[in-house]
């Protein structure tokens, strides 16, 4: 058999160590696969004493992480640091200058820095794969790439953070409240090590923008995506979306906007209104799943574990068996040069449905006050219930008729400033077809 594919591991964490968990594991079959052995040469973290459940004498230690990719005994550098810059970004650009392929899971660094490391790798024919950076274990970046490559994607879209989907879905069948569920799943261990990344929502954020850039082949711009988490959101809320019959999931969505020569690209992560008959209502727990529509394709629906050491370990192991085989494509599906810089969508034309939720004064004229404002914006309303108490605040919840963006936000700015709302409106949108 052909010389084995040299690796050098960086980062010795849950995922690392996953990696070489699988890489013994399954050496045998994915040497046939690969055409050649993948073996790790060579590792490298923070601290060598600590306990990791894997023995590494196996493999020769580098105190400087940062060097990995000029050791001879070095094909392939696997990034498992995290963090957009700092030690993984300087390991990256230097594997990249020394003529060696990177693999990451690191979804911070590829939105922040993603396209200056694919011209780099570009520049030097190396491979550069990110496959565990985006849901997991999933192979939504393949399914892009490869898969569907043939196709105009119209939209992609979906679940993007299992630790959100998880407190989701957990407070919808339990009741509980957000900071007891966010507490049981950093302890089940699929959180960020700040979980502020997961439940504002910049996680998922990081991940839909690598994801249009693949699908539209537009330039990635993180800083673009409009984003909100799921920290106000209250079991209440949830229990009114059941009443009316949906979920609530904390949804990315990403699709062009415009024509030819004048296109836009819109970009957001935000909780939405999931109808309970749509696949992605289903989703349950720390799983994510990417729905992507080709023009030709149909409706592709990508599912599966979003986290953890063996999924993510499985992203990782098949981009190194891809470079084993000699792939070195490019990053993005195209040559960067090819990728557009489409600006920023503006959404207020956009149509839809909304959830608005209200906390109010309980006192008499409040909700004339309320639908008065959405009268005078242009707002109709589908549905509304005003609910119990909360301390002084009573809950006014509505659906409106889908209309567009800006005539909810001009009712909001009517009300702005109002001493009957005991706190800012919170709106969700609603899922369509
Ligand atoms: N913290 C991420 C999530 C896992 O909850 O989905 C890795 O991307």
């Amino acid at each position: 058999m052909a010389e084995p594919l040299k690796i050098a591991l960086a980062g010795l964490g849950t995922v690392g160590v996953g990696v070489i968990r699988l890489v013994e594991a399954n050496a045998q079959l994915i040497a046939r696969r690969a055409g050649r052995p993948i073996q790790i040469t060579v590792v490298s973290a923070r601290d060598r004493n600590k306990a990791r459940g894997v023995d590494l004498s196996p493999y020769a230690w580098e105190d400087d992480m940062v060097i990995l990719g000029e050791r001879t005994d070095v094909d392939v550098v696997v990034e498992m640091v995290g963090g957009s810059d700092g030690p993984a970004l300087a390991l990256a650009r230097t594997t990249i200058e020394a003529g060696k392929a990177l693999v990451t899971a690191n979804k911070a660094m590829i939105a922040h820095h993603g396209l200056e490391l694919a011209a780099k790798a570009e520049d030097k024919h190396v491979a550069l794969k990110f496959e565990a950076a985006v849901a997991g274990g999933i192979p939504v970046i393949k399914g892009l790439r490869e898969g569907a490559a043939a196709n105009e994607i119209e939209r992609v879209y979906g679940i993007l953070n299992g630790t959100c989907n998880f407190i989701l879905s957990t407070m919808e069948d339990t009741g509980r409240d957000f900071a007891d569920v966010l507490a049981e799943a950093q302890a089940r261990g699929f959180a960020e090590a700040d979980p502020a990344f997961d439940v504002e929502g910049t996680d998922a954020a990081h991940k839909l923008s690598i994801l249009a850039a693949i699908a539209f082949g537009s330039k990635i711009d993180f800083g673009a995506v409009d984003t909100a988490g799921i920290t106000r959101l209250r079991a209440a809320d949830i229990a009114q979306a059941a009443a009316l019959g949906y979920v609530i999931r904390l949804i990315g969505m990403a699709e062009t906007d415009g024509v030819d020569g004048n296109r836009t690209l819109f970009q957001r992560v935000q909780p939405h209104l999931v109808p309970v008959d749509h696949p992605l209502a289903h989703v349950d727990g720390a799983t994510n799943a990417v729905v992507a529509e080709g023009n030709f394709s149909g409706r592709l629906l990508f599912q599966g574990a979003g986290a953890g050491d063996g999924p993510t370990a499985s992203a990782v192991v098949a981009d190194l068996i891809d470079i084993a085989r000699g792939e070195v494509s490019h990053a993005f599906s195209m040559p960067v040069g090819e990728l557009e810089a489409l600006g920023p969508a503006e959404t207020g034309h956009r149509q839809s449905r909304a959830y608005v939720r209200f906390m109010v004064a309980d006192r008499p004229g409040v909700l004339a006050e309320i639908t008065a404002a959405l009268r005078d914006a242009g707002v109709s309303i589908e549905s509304l219930i005003q609910k119990g108490r909360s301390g002084d605040a009573v809950m006014v919840a509505m659906v409106t008729h889908e209309g567009p963006e800006s005539a909810v936000r001009k009712a909001l700015s009517l009300l702005e400033g109002s001493d009957s709302l005991t706190e800012p409106p919170l709106v969700l949108q609603i899922l369509g077809d």
